[in-house]
C-alpha cells in the first residue's frame, strides 16, 4: 500500500504504542492470544486516523495517543470475534485465534480486549473529555454488533438487497472509521460542522473499504492479504458482488449461482464456479464502479473541510486513495 510519509509517521507513533502497551502476564491462556493478534500487524487505519484528525485541528498527536491505541484494540477484538463467526482459519498470514488455541479462548481473550479498549478510551482524559467521546465510542461499538447480526443474518437469505448490504457494511465496518475521525476532532475541539463532515467522509470511506474488502476476499492474492480467498463464497455471504451478479445474471447462470449456494461439492469448486460467474455477469466493474461512487462521497465531504492543518486534509486524501488501490 502506498501511503504518504505523512501517513506514515502516525501510523508509527500508533505502532511504537503498540508495542510498549503490555496485557498483564497471567493468566497466560486469557492475555496471549490477545498479545499474538495485536503483534501480527494489520495497517493501523483507524488508529491513524484518530490522530489525523486531532492533529488537523490543532491538538497534535502525542496527546490522545491511548484513544487512538483504543480504537485499534476494539478493531482487534472484533476481528477475533469475527473470525469464529465467520470460521476463519488464517488471519494476517497466521492461524487464528480459536484455531491456534480454541472457541473458548477467542471469546474471552476478545471480550477482555473490548475490556481493555474501554480502559485505554478514558486514559489521560478529563471528566469533561471522558463524556464527550463515551457515547460516540459506545454507540459506535453497538453499531457493529448490530452489522455484524446482520451479516450473519444474511448467509441463510436469498432475498437480500444491495441496499440491505450497504446498511450492513455501514455498520459492520464503516461507522467505526467515522467514529476514530469524529473521537479525534472532538477532543482536538474541532467546530460541530467540521466533525460531522469528518464523520461523514470517515463512513463514506468505510464503505468502499469494505466493497474492497470484499473484492480482494473473491480475487486478491492470499499471500498479500493474509486470509483465506474465498471464505465469502464458502459462507455464502451476501457481498455486493454476489448480489450484482445475481441481478445481472441470465436465467442459467442464476440457476448456477443457486445450486451452488446448497451445494456440497468441493470448496475450491465452489470458489472457481462462483468466481467465474462474478466475472462473467460483470459484478466485479459493477461492484468497483459502487465502491468509487462512495470514494467520491468521501472526497466531497473531505473538500468541505476546513482544517487548521491543511497538509493532514491532503494525507487524508491520499490515504483514502490508497486504500481503494490496496492488495491487502
Ligand atoms: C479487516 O480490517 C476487517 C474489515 C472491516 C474489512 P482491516 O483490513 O483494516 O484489517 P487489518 O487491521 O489491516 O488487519
Ligand atoms: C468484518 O468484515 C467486519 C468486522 C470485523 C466488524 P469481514 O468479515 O469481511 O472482515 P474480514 O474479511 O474477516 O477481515
Ligand atoms: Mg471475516
Ligand atoms: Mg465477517
Ligand atoms: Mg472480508
Amino acid at each position: 500500500m502506498k501511503i504518504s510519509a505523512k501517513t506514515g509517521e502516525y501510523i508509527a507513533q500508533v505502532q511504537s504504542k503498540l508495542d510498549s502497551t503490555a496485557f498483564p502476564h497471567a493468566p497466560e491462556g486469557l492475555y496471549e492470544p490477545c498479545s499474538y493478534l495485536l503483534q501480527l500487524g494489520g495497517k493501523r487505519i483507524r488508529p491513524a486516523l484518530l490522530l489525523m484528525a486531532a492533529d488537523m485541528y490543532g491538538a497534535g498527536t502525542a496527546q490522545y495517543i491511548n484513544q487512538a491505541v483504543c480504537v485499534e484494540v476494539f478493531h482487534n477484538f472484533t476481528l477475533m470475534h469475527d473470525d469464529i463467526m465467520d470460521e476463519a482459519p488464517v488471519r494476517r498470514g497466521k492461524p487464528t485465534v480459536h484455531k491456534k488455541w480454541n472457541l473458548n479462548t477467542g471469546i474471552l481473550s476478545g471480550d477482555v480486549m473490548f475490556v481493555k479498549a474501554y480502559e485505554l478510551l478514558a486514559e489521560g482524559l478529563n471528566p469533561e473529555e471522558i463524556h464527550k467521546v463515551l457515547p460516540v465510542f459506545s454507540r459506535t461499538a453497538a453499531e457493529v454488533c448490530e452489522g455484524q447480526q446482520m451479516d450473519m443474518n444474511f448467509e441463510s437469505r436469498d432475498d437480500v438487497s444491495p441496499e440491505e448490504y450497504l446498511e450492513m457494511i455501514r455498520l459492520k465496518t464503516a461507522v467505526l472509521l467515522g467514529a476514530a475521525l469524529k473521537i479525534g476532532a472532538v477532543l482536538a475541539k474541532a467546530p460541530d460542522e467540521q466533525t460531522q463532515l469528518l464523520y461523514r467522509f470517515g463512513c463514506n470511506l468505510g464503505v468502499a473499504f469494505q466493497i474492497k474488502d470484499d473484492l480482494l476476499d473473491a480475487f486478491g492474492d492470499t499471500d498479500k492479504t493474509g486470509k483465506q480467498r474465498g471464505g465469502d463464497i464458502l459462507a455464502n455471504k451476501k457481498t455486493l458482488l454476489l448480489l450484482l451478479a445475481k441481478q445481472n445474471a441470465t436465467q442459467e447462470q442464476l440457476q448456477q449461482l443457486t445450486t451452488l449456494e446448497s451445494s456440497k461439492i468441493k470448496a475450491e469448486e465452489k470458489i472457481a464456479r462462483t468466481l467465474a460467474i462474478f466475472t462473467a455477469t460483470g459484478a466485479v466493474e459493477l461492484a468497483t464502479r459502487e465502491m468509487n461512487k462512495y470514494a467520491e462521497k468521501a472526497e466531497t465531504a473531505l473538500n468541505d473541510l476546513k482544517p487548521v492543518k491543511p497538509e493532514v486534509k491532503e494525507a487524508l486524501k491520499q490515504l483514502s486513495e490508497a486504500l481503494l488501490n490496496r492488495e491487502f
